[in-house]
């Protein structure tokens, strides 16, 4: 097959911040989305239903002209926040979903929750109506190791949780062990899970072999062979509840090569081309709608997108800048350590 042509696909978990940043790389994730999740986790977060609207109306006024997208906002969990609020705001259809960052756990995530009995409240009523709660799952306790706070977290926080408040629809985000696909498989239809480009495509060795290597690190960090292969195998297998979240998330390069480097990998402009070559190389061209287009929908209860876009298979391998400029600084973009051969273009009409 060397040419697919499908629905226009969904980023089901984004970063697209704000100011000169916002501007250079919306265009990107633009390009090829329809919609996308975008993350709340501005300094200060996105917390109140007034806040999403001002921000979804600075993304739209970012957007080029020629391009059609939808931002679907995201309220940042906090001890603080106001169910009526978020209610409020997902009924009138601005708020598609909340985010739960334990408090300490990424970028720019102090202002989220320290003890989890404290927003039961909120979360029961996002049950009573079917709102997502989308999860950042790692435990944030110093004693736990890094490559162990996903698994820790499922076993003493995500399913105390979801015992706890059983109709609570759950996107465990960004998953990253085979312990996180297991448990999602193991679990209804009310539980499911994003998946990241890069995290099909690299592992631990990545970032720490041979030399460290800054652009390779996010969080949740990147894991052994096992559990990349694990993910692999869960993108592929057409299962509705894994789906492309990219978690595409722009430091400019000095933030990134740094004594301490920030958490984050840009990948919007290659992000589709890197994802025909992983399901090309397992055999499972024929499922990348359903990661991509049908699976995020479906969980939103959205409808799919209606256009298409065209991936292509050149025998030359496409390529891709290295940077994109903004006004903050240079972006480096994901590198895959592999070449890619995908050309995606929308279709017309
Ligand atoms: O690597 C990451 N970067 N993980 C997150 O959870 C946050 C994100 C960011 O905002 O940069
Ligand atoms: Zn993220």
């Amino acid at each position: 097959m060397t040419t697919l042509i499908i629905r226009k696909p969904d980023d089901w978990h984004l970063h697209l911040r704000d100011g000169a940043m916002l501007e250079a790389v919306l265009p990107h994730t633009a390009a090829h989305f329809a919609r996308a999740i975008v993350m709340p986790n501005l300094v200060p977060p996105i917390v109140t239903a007034a806040q999403a609207a001002a921000y979804r109306e600075r993304i739209m006024a970012a957007l080029p002209e020629r391009l059609d997208f939808n931002p679907l906002m995201t309220l940042y969990l906090t001890e603080e926040t106001d169910a009526a609020d978020v209610e409020a705001g997902f009924r009138n259809g601005l708020v598609v979903a909340v985010k739960l960052y334990p408090a300490g756990a990424t970028t720019n995530s102090q202002s989220g929750v320290r003890e989890i009995e404290r927003v039961y409240p909120v979360l029961e009523r996002m049950a009573a109506i079917g709102m997502p709660l989308c999860i950042h799952g790692e435990v944030t306790n110093p004693e736990i190791d890094i490559f162990d706070r996903e698994a820790v977290f499922i076993e003493t926080v995500l399913d105390p949780l979801r015992k706890r408040i059983p109709g609570l629809r759950v996107v465990m985000e960004h998953v990253t062990t085979r312990d996180g696909v297991d448990y999602v498989r193991s679990q209804d239809k009310d539980m499911a899970a994003t998946i990241t480009t890069h995290h099909l495509m690299i592992n631990r060795n990545a970032i720490l072999a041979g030399g460290i290597r800054p652009h390779y690190y996010c969080l949740p960090v990147a894991k052994r062979e096992v559990h990349r292969l694990a993910l692999r195998d869960a993108a592929v297998s057409g299962d509705a509840r894994f789906f492309l979240g990219t978690d595409s998330a722009p430091h400019t390069d000095p933030l990134k090569e740094n004594a301490c480097g920030c958490a984050g990998i840009f990948s919007a402009p290659n992000t589709l081309a890197c994802l025909a070559h992983v399901f090309e190389e397992e055999n499972a061209l024929d499922r990348l709608e359903a990661f991509v287009s049908l699976n995020g929908p479906g969980f939103y209860r959205l409808p799919p997108n209606e256009s298409r876009i065209r991936l292509e298979r050149r025998n030359e391998p496409v390529g891709f800048p290295t940077k994109i400029e903004t006004g903050d600084g240079p972006v480096t973009v994901f590198d895959p350590m592999v070449s890619l051969h995908w050309n995606v273009t929308v279709e017309a009409g």
